[in-house]
């Protein structure tokens, strides 16, 4: 059959290929660069300054240790985590800096609609920890910037991704905002 194609056929067919072989190439450089650019995760002894992703999985290890469902000691303890975390920024912070923490012990309730059915959930003596970071001479009115996130865990699960992982990373962001010499322009408030 090679014999019945001329010559133009068979620079035309190596045209085809060229450009197949150019089309996979560009491919493969696009998928690279929306697809494949992730940064690169930092080490537990990164410099202070910088966000490190083994600091904060560090604080996730300790964190699904227990069940963090309401009223199981394991949500105690990671109270208790939590806020020795944010007091130990109290004390490095700076005198340019101010660092607050709170406690608060609430009951409540809430309703909401979960796969069609009516729910109603109420709660007894749990906790919320707050942190507000913010310049030395912030004043009480100061709008400020709210960061918020669930320490409680679902119910079978240890909660790494639900929601141990936002609150590693909230406590990493709230060191790094301390430790990294910047004063936030507005209060940083991090409700856990
Ligand atoms: C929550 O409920 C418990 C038990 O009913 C009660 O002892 C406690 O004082 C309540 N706490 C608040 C903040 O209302």
């Amino acid at each position: 059959m090679a014999s019945m194609l001329s010559s133009r056929d068979v620079s035309g067919f190596k045209f085809l290929f060229f450009i197949a072989i150019m089309y996979a190439i560009i491919s493969l450089l696009v998928h690279s660069v929306l697809h494949m650019k992730f940064i690169k995760p930092l080490s537990i002894d990164a410099p202070l300054d910088r966000f490190s992703e083994a600091r904060a999985i560090h604080h996730v290890a300790v964190l699904t240790k227990d069940g963090r469902q309401e009223g199981r000691p394991g949500l105690r303890k990671a109270a208790v985590y939590i806020k020795e975390q944010l007091e130990m920024l109290k004390e490095r912070a700076e005198s340019n800096i101010r660092v607050e923490v709170e406690e608060t012990t609430i009951n409540g309730s809430f309703s909401m609609i979960f796969l069609g059915h009516s729910m109603s959930f109420a709660y007894r003596d749990h906790i919320n920890i707050v942190a507000r970071i913010s310049s030395a001479d912030v004043k009480e009115t100061d709008p400020s910037v709210l960061i918020n996130g669930h320490f409680d865990s679902p119910l079978g699960s240890p909660g790494a991704g639900d929601c141990g992982s936002c609150v590693a990373s909230m406590l990493e962001l709230a060191r790094v905002t301390v430790e990294s010499g910047w004063i936030p322009p507005r209060p940083l408030i991090f409700a856990f």
